[in-house]
């Protein structure tokens, strides 16, 4: 058996992590490819060396660009490599363009593709990753779900359920793993409490009018609270566009992306965190830290019932209501997800291992 993993952008690199090593302990031969979607050393190489990942044997460099000159030189950059390689399964990860440009090449190559973080759905097409899921998980072979919902998803698309496997959650692999590593970092002498802030999305950081309205909302939060921001580069640039004058104070820093075992302890500590991430609303749940999801939707439904996640809506007078509920003591109790145990990449390891 030889199994090919497929990685580009940083939230893959905590999801693959606990499965080369689960692959590796069953001594499966392996081999990595990173598209080169991620490449600078604070979204790529740092995370690779914190989560004691290999060196990737490939990679594709591909870079930036808008979503089709990226998907279209993914696929024309993995195709030679695989098609050299030869590997028995591929392993895709989430729902980045890296994701559906590697499944879509195996798929016309009638090389089997494994998804990993399969059948999460927000419902909503405006979101580049949900294309990428529905058409990832189209073309799968094996799909590895999260939790109960993502099961249910994959139903109503007709996707054979032999194919189905709930595992759990990898990225809480990598949590587990990690958390005592994470718990001896001084937090970069933040002074708690804080609250904890991520926004990238393009339905967040794309509209101008309305990522002028969160800043500025954030800015005021400052005046409370100490607020944490590390600013992803895709919103770095967009806040260079706004040309806001003193938006940061001496209580609202905007930081460089932290590397994984300084953002896992900011998270750990935070006293509320305020994301548009898909990964942090479950990271969240898992640490019991509330958690408010600036966007309409979730495709990570369990984090909404089960966990301390509230999805708040672009609404600048609900996200201020809503912290101020947390700050007031009126936090979510959250309970346990079934299989977020820190087993996943074992339970997938096994299904592969059968293959
Ligand atoms: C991608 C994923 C998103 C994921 C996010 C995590 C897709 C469609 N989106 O979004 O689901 O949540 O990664 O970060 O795949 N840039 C850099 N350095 C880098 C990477 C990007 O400066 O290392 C800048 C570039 O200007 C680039 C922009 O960020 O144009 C956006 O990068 P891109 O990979 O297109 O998407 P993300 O917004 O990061």
């Amino acid at each position: 058996m030889h199994v090919l993993h497929v990685v580009g952008a940083r939230p893959n690199f905590m999801k693959a992590a606990p499965l080369l090593q689960a692959l590796g302990r069953a001594l499966v031969r392996q081999t990595l490819v990173h598209t080169g979607q991620h490449y600078d050393v604070n979204m790529s190489d740092v995370f690779f060396q914190q989560l004691d990942m290999p060196q990737p044997d490939v990679n594709l460099g591909v870079g930036s660009g808008s979503h089709a000159q990226q998907t279209a030189e993914i696929m024309s950059r993995f195709e030679p490599v695989v098609l050299e390689r030869r590997p028995d399964l591929v392993l895709v990860y989430g729902d980045v363009n890296s994701t559906v440009a590697a499944a879509l090449v195996c798929s016309k190559l009638q090389i089997p593709v494994g998804h990993v973080e399969a059948g999460l759905r927000s419902h909503d097409r405006t979101m580049p990753e949900e294309v990428n899921r529905l058409l990832t998980d189209q073309i799968s072979d094996l799909l590895f779900t999260p939790s109960c919902d993502a099961d249910e998803n994959l139903r109503h698309e007709g996707i054979a359920t032999a194919k189905v496997h709930l595992v759990g959650n990898a990225m809480i692999d990598t949590l587990v793993r990690l958390l005592p590593r994470a718990e001896e970092q001084q937090n970069d002498g933040v002074p708690e409490p804080y609250a904890l802030v991520t926004l990238h999305r393009p339905s967040n950081v794309d509209d101008l009018h309305w990522l002028r309205e969160m800043l500025l909302a954030l800015s005021d939060l400052s005046h409370e609270l100490t607020v944490v921001f590390p600013v992803h580069p895709r919103t770095r640039q967009r806040i260079a566009d706004l040309r806001l004058q003193a938006l940061a104070n001496g209580r609202l820093s905007m930081l460089e992306p932290r590397p994984y075992l300084e953002f896992l302890a900011l998270q750990r500590r935070a006293i509320l965190v305020i994301t548009d991430s898909g990964g942090i609303q479950e990271e969240t749940t898992f640490l019991g830290i509330p958690c408010l999801t600036v966007r309409e939707n979730t495709e990570r439904p369990v984090t909404t019932s089960l966990g301390t996640n509230v999805v708040v809506g672009r609404d600048i007078a609900r996200l201020r209501s809503e912290v101020q509920r947390i700050l007031n003591g009126g936090a979510k109790r959250p309970s346990p997800i079934p299989l977020w145990d820190g087993h996943a990449a074992e339970r997938m390891a096994a299904v592969i291992a059968s293959l």
